[in-house]
Order: structure tokens, then C-alpha cells, then sequence
């Protein structure tokens, strides 16, 4: 796997010694979380079903055993200290308000470098909202296709097909995979997922979506934004929220429009009614404040900060360039642990559609009968030991684990945690073994 663009290529070592680099930069004085104590090796007594048996444990751990795939890890340098001067208590549309919430829509811009024509607006109800607001918004007007390939792009499907009653096209992929994106008619207005973060798959480019495409493009990027490259031009409405990738605070969606999806905004009314939270238009016109920090409902003031404090940590480290390279450095540290272990593998079996945000590994011993049973175990063991908080797979993905590797988690800590899944995975495989 490698970090691609422009056609430039690297090797997955390059980028993660560049990371580490990058990391200790950008490691501040406060530490946001307790450390946990490294342990010497040792053999552990694991008692299973009353017998006994000896499985060593590594000696260092991650010193954050946060791999959430959402809300995620917070930037290496964030404390509750450094949201001291949130206007709290104060009205969203005071001056001080709105300035900090027009930060957040130009930080947006700056950070992902957005066109200047595009607009970006602060929603409700976190990416779901955003997504939602746009479909109910913008779709009807032509066919749509619906292009699924995890959880929540089918949760667009059903949104599409059930509720809207939609004339929709749909295409779904296995996990693991994605579609053939060479039979998309960008004609037809399209939804997609750009990076799946139940299956661990992202788009690989936006090759296939036409310039001259008289549909709309509507990407749910929420666990890409700020890890990958997202190509402006060809996405019309592209959504995101604050508790992923920069690790913010959950509720505030992103909603990011295209001159042409403003277009149809104003030329078509869907024959729906909408409710007062989707609603952008104001008598057929698009309503800019949304897009200049005057929200629809009332914001948290203090999610807002927490934003910027990401926001302005991005920038320290690069921008998206070095969150990208983080987040490339920190699956390469996983790729090469893979590598090296025939019972683990990944569920996007190929690199080029393989996700450096949402890694989602399956267990491949043929001696696990109960795929689910077994995972559930690894992933308790991590948990009690303190290594690794939140790496189930998604309740309706094959069973398995699923390491968050956005840029704010540390290539230190997911190579530090790879022995222990080695370990945890020894102690199921012989407590296996003792039931046999
Ligand atoms: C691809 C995708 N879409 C939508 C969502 C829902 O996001 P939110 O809870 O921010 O609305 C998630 C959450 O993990 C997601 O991964």
C-alpha cells in the first residue's frame, strides 16, 4: 500500500518514519489521557474454564488505547484546559458567536482545501443529518443511484428506496469490496460512501464520475475527510462530521455544496414536505447564513471550540498532508504486522480499495469455528488489559476488529498494540484448545 498522489508513490516505511517524526513534533505538554504503565514481559496465568495456562505478554503498551472508529481519538495535544475560551454562556449569534463559528467553516476550507466557490455549512444532527438534509433536498429531481458497500451506505438505500420511494438504481458490494465504479451513470444523481467505515474500503479516485455529469454527486465522506484526498471538482455535496477524523465532538454535521448542487436547490422543490432542520432555501433561494455560521438551530459553543483546537493542531502538522501521511503511516504499521501473521487478514483484501482510516481485520485460523464468539474475546482481553478501547468490528460486519487509524492516533501506539492482538489471539486460540 502506498501514499499516493499525483502520482507520486511511497513506501509504507518512509511514511511511517515521516509520521513518527511528525508526531513528536506535534505532541504537546498536556497528554489528554492517563498514561498507562508499560508492563515487563511476562508469563500471565489466564485462567479458562478452571484450567490453566501460560501466555506471554508484551512489555510495552500503547500509551493511548483509543482506536474508536467514532467519536475517535482527540488530537495528541488536546486538554479540557485549552477549551477555556469558548464563549460558553453566550448566544451563537453574538458577534463573538458567529465569528467563531465562521472560524470553523474557514478552517474547514483552508485545512481540506476547499474551492472558494463551494459552500460549507454547520448542521444538525452530526453527518446523518447532513446526509439526510441533502437527499430529502436535492433528490427526485432525476433517477438516483445508490451505491452501497457497508452499513451506512445502506442505511441510504433504505432512506432512498423506502422513504423517499425513490426511482433508484441500486448497487451494492459485499464487505470487503465496492462496486464496479466503471457502470456508474453520472447522468443520474449518485450516493455513495467514500470511505466504509464498517468494511474498512474507500473509493480509490473519482476517475469514473464525469466532469460534464448532469446528475449530482452526493458522497458521505465522514470517515475520509481529513485522511484522504477528496477530489472537489467531482463531488456536488459532500458531508462529514466533527467526531470523526479530528476527533471533535459529536451532534454537528458538515455539509459541503458545489455550485451545482446550490443550482438545483434553486430550481427544484422536492414533493415532500421538509422539516424546518433540512431546510436551505428561503423563498427559492439558497440560504446563505447557514453557510456564513448563522446555524439552522442552536449549536454547542463548546464543540465548536474543541473544533478549532483540531482545526489549528491539522494545521501545526501539516494539514491534510500530514494527517493523510498519519493516517497512511499508521495502517502500513498494521500491514506490516499482517504480513508477517497467517491467521489475520484484511477484510479489503485489495490495497487499492484498503481504507487508512477504518481498518477492519478478520481472523483466518481455520481452527475458529465461531467466527463471532472468538473476536468478542480477542477484543475483551484487549479491553481488560487497557491496550485497546472500542476495536470490535460493527455490530452487522463480519466479526472481526476494526482499528481506527486517523491521523490523531499515534503510529507508536498501533504498532504497540499490534504484539498484544498476538497475544490475545494465542490466549483464545489455547483456551481453544483446553475446551477441545
Ligand atoms: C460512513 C458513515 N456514515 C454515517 C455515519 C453516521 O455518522 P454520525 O453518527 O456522525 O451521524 C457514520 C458513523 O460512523 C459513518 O461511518
Amino acid at each position: 500500500m502506498t501514499g499516493a498522489r499525483n502520482g507520486r508513490e511511497e513506501s509504507l516505511f518512509s511514511l511511517m518514519r515521516r509520521s513518527s517524526a511528525i508526531s513528536a513534533l506535534a505532541k504537546g505538554a498536556a497528554w489528554p489521557y492517563a498514561r498507562p504503565r508499560d508492563t515487563p514481559p511476562k508469563r500471565g496465568a489466564l485462567i479458562w474454564k478452571g484450567s490453566k495456562m501460560t501466555v506471554e505478554t508484551p512489555g510495552a503498551r500503547p500509551a493511548n488505547p483509543r482506536f474508536s472508529s467514532g467519536p475517535c481519538a482527540k488530537p495528541p495535544v488536546f486538554s479540557l484546559d485549552k477549551l477555556r475560551d469558548a464563549p460558553l454562556g453566550r448566544s451563537h449569534r453574538s458577534a463573538i458567536g458567529k465569528a467563531r463559528l465562521k472560524a470553523a467553516i474557514e478552517g474547514t476550507r483552508e485545512v481540506l482545501g476547499i474551492p472558494a466557490g463551494y459552500r460549507i455549512g454547520i448542521v444538525p444532527a452530526s453527518d446523518t443529518g447532513a446526509v439526510e438534509m441533502a437527499m430529502w433536498s436535492l433528490l427526485g429531481e432525476r433517477k438516483v443511484e445508490m451505491l452501497a458497500w457497508e452499513s451506512f451506505g445502506a442505511g441510504w438505500v433504505t432512506d432512498a428506496v423506502k422513504q423517499l420511494k425513490l426511482d433508484a438504481v441500486v448497487k451494492t458490494a459485499d464487505y470487503g469490496e465496492i462496486v464496479d465504479l466503471a457502470t456508474v451513470n453520472t447522468d443520474n444523481d449518485v450516493v455513495f460512501t467514500w470511505n466504509g467505515t464498517t468494511s474498512g474500503v474507500r473509493v480509490p479516485n473519482g476517475e469514473w464520475i464525469r466532469d460534464d455529469r448532469k446528475g449530482l454527486t452526493i458522497c458521505d465522506a465522514t470517515s475520509a475527510a481529513f485522511a484522504q484526498y477528496l477530489p472537489w471538482e467531482k463531488l456536488d455535496v459532500t458531508t462529514f462530521s466533527w467526531q470523526k477524523v479530528l476527533g471533535g465532538e459529536a451532534a454537528h454535521g458538515m455539509l459541503i455544496l458545489s455550485p451545482r448542487a446550490v443550482e438545483r436547490l434553486e430550481s427544484y422543490t422536492p414533493p415532500w414536505p421538509l422539516p424546518k432542520i433540512f431546510r436551505l432555501t428561503k423563498g427559492g433561494k439558497l440560504n446563505e447564513g447557514i453557510f456564513e455560521g448563522a446555524t439552522i438551530n442552536t449549536p454547542s459553543m463548546l464543540a465548536v471550540e474543541d473544533y478549532l483546537l483540531a482545526l489549528d493542531w491539522a494545521r501545526g502538522i501539516g494539514g491534510l498532508e500530514g494527517l493523510h501521511e498519519r493516517a497512511c503511516a499508521n495502517l502500513a504499521a498494521i500491514q506490516a504486522f499482517v504480513a508477517g501473521h497467517d491467521w489475520l487478514a484484511f477484510l479489503a483484501h485489495d490495497p487499492a480499495i484498503r481504507s487508512n482510516t477504518s481498518v477492519c481485520l478478520k481472523f483466518t485460523d481455520a481452527r475458529i469455528t465461531d467466527g463471532a464468539g472468538f473476536a468478542k474475546a480477542v477484543v475483551k482481553r484487549l479491553e481488560a488489559e487497557g491496550v485497546a478501547y472500542d476495536i470490535g468490528a460493527y455490530r452487522d460486519a463480519p466479526p472481526g476488529l476494526r482499528i481506527w487509524c486517523g491521523g490523531t492516533v499515534e503510529t507508536t501506539d498501533v504498532a504497540a498494540l499490534m504484539p498484544w492482538i498476538e497475544w490475545a489471539y494465542e490466549a483464545e486460540i489455547a483456551a481453544l484448545a483446553e475446551t477441545a
